[in-house]
């Protein structure tokens, strides 16, 4: 039988600003995420949502480009169509524009109100990072910057350290940092938090989890779409700095971290930026860079911009000395998955090596961690074949399907990271100095991808065909072994 998970617990009515609110993100991933909280009742009607947009549209206009985002949730019980409704009365709609301050009084005529000091007052700049000065100070200039306040960013903070910083500047002028909740939405998805309870709750990884132990690992992050829609953006950023500068390190300090004395956010995020600052410099012959094929024609120009990005990260520290971290991301490749495979030393001596009729090939103990799809982690075993026909060995799996084991839904990572900015917890956002030391080691990894052209790969594949990072004879494992 599947089991239950504990009902989420209620978090403290919020008003969440969504400034950019007609916009993809706030379409596609927040305002959903919200309607998802609020069919759990972790916020109610006492919380509002208020849409600011740069032209006017009506609530029924934005009602119906909500509804393909939202038709999973309001289909799934008979009721959900009232609370769809209820949903629905909870927004206002007020035009804004960040850079003339238009449309400043009336945010601050509907909030004032509600403005009280234990409702926290959430504004999220579903914006490009050029206009977040403008917003903060239209919010300043709105009278709405109070203790209560808290402002939630997303990625790509800069396009390098020295525009990270002129960003955060202007973001501290106006904000403290205990107030700035920078989304890493990868932070926010259940098999990443999971690598923690899966470390840090348990004694046996973890008495495993060093260079003694472990001989590699891998993480990969492949996405079969293409660039779609976002094609300009892209092609300014690639996909080291969409992709590899946030989600990727991240992923990298969850493996690598040492355990923090308790889970608390700056306990976290100091053990993670402590990993930043061990990455060993990369150069040339320890990464590679890719274009899928057809990418320039959907451009419509000439673009070195990579689309793939593969490398073989050190870590300069006693745990992992010598273990090599490899990494991928690409778009357009031959399957969705993100998974991390720690694939740990084979055993000093082989007892079984005289068997007669052996067959099996002495595989190395794996842990798989799927991150999306099919959520879950796999380890895989040597055990012995059932029944009297001798000491047969044969690789096997223990595993744990997040899907198969648990009744609820898995919620959107957007869903833990809204509930998360309302309870005023910052374990799973990016700290300043994290987004500093990321830059520092991401910065001469664009530098060398800038003098470097990319190789072509077919779409629909892993990537350029000859994998040049990897060392010591390994190879690279396909995620879509996991099925197997
Ligand atoms: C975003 C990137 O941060 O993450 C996108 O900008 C990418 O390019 C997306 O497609 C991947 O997220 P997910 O949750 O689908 O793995």
């Amino acid at each position: 039988m599947k089991k239950k998970i504990p009902e989420a617990s209620n978090v403290t009515p919020s008003d969440f600003i969504i400034i950019g609110g007609a916009g993809d993100l706030s379409l596609r991933k927040i305002i959903p995420a919200l309607f998802w909280r609020f069919l759990d009742n972790q916020i109610n009607s006492n919380s509002s949502v208020i849409i600011c947009v740069h032209n006017q549209i009506s609530i029924d206009q934005l009602k119906s480009k909500l509804i393909p985002h939202c038709k999973e949730a309001i289909a799934k019980d008979i009721h959900n169509k009232e609370k769809w409704a209820q949903f629905i009365d909870l927004l206002n709609i007020v035009v804004l524009d960040v850079i003339t301050g238009l449309g400043a009084n009336d945010l601050s005529i509907l909030l004032k109100k509600r403005i009280d000091i234990k409702r926290p007052l959430i504004f999220y700049l579903a914006i490009s990072s050029s206009l977040f000065g403008h917003a903060c100070r239209l919010i300043e200039k709105a009278k709405l910057n109070l203790p209560q306040s808290r402002l939630v960013v997303e990625k790509p903070i800069g396009h390098n350290k020295l525009s990270a910083i002129e960003i955060n500047n202007q973001l501290s002028e106006f904000f403290q940092e205990h107030q700035i909740y920078r989304i890493d939405h990868y932070l926010g998805k259940e098999t990443v938090q999971n690598l923690m309870a899966l470390r840090f709750a348990n004694t046996f990884f973890e008495n495993q989890w060093d260079n003694k132990n472990i001989d590699n690992v891998q993480i990969t992050v492949a996405e079969t779409i293409g660039v779609e829609d976002r094609v300009s953006y892209y092609n300014e950023y690639g996909a080291i700095r969409d992709m590899l500068q946030n989600h990727l390190l991240q992923l990298i300090c969850l493996v690598a971290m040492e355990p923090p004395s308790y889970f608390d956010a700056d306990q976290v995020r100091d053990e993670k930026l402590r990993v930043l600052k061990a990455l060993k410099p990369l150069d040339i012959t320890e990464m590679q860079i890719g274009q899928y094929q057809g990418y320039k024609s959907e451009l419509g120009e000439v673009s070195n911009t990579e689309t793939f990005v593969s490398l073989k990260v050190s870590i300069d520290n006693w745990r992992w000395a010598g273990v090599p971290f490899y990494i991928r991301t690409g778009k357009k490749m031959s399957i969705r998955a993100s998974e991390i495979i720690i694939t740990f030393k084979k055993k000093p001596h082989d007892i079984f090596s005289k068997l007669k009729d052996r067959k099996e090939d002495d595989a190395p103990n794996r842990l798989i961690i799927r991150v999306q799809p099919q959520e879950g982690l796999k380890l895989k075993l040597t055990s012995k074949a059932p029944g009297p026909g001798g000491m047969r060995l044969f690789p096997s799996e223990l595993n744990l399907s997040f899907g198969d084991t648990f009744a609820n839904r898995l919620p959107d990572a957007y869903e833990r990271l809204l509930m998360d900015v309302a309870r005023g917890n910052q374990t799973l956002f990016m700290r300043l100095d994290e987004v500093l030391a990321a830059w520092d080691y991401i910065d001469p990894i664009v530098e060398i991808a800038r003098q470097n052209p990319p190789q072509l790969y077919r779409a629909g594949t892993m990537g350029p065909e000859d994998t040049i990072l990897l060392s010591k004879g390994h190879l690279w494992i396909d995620p879509k072994d996991y099925k197997e």
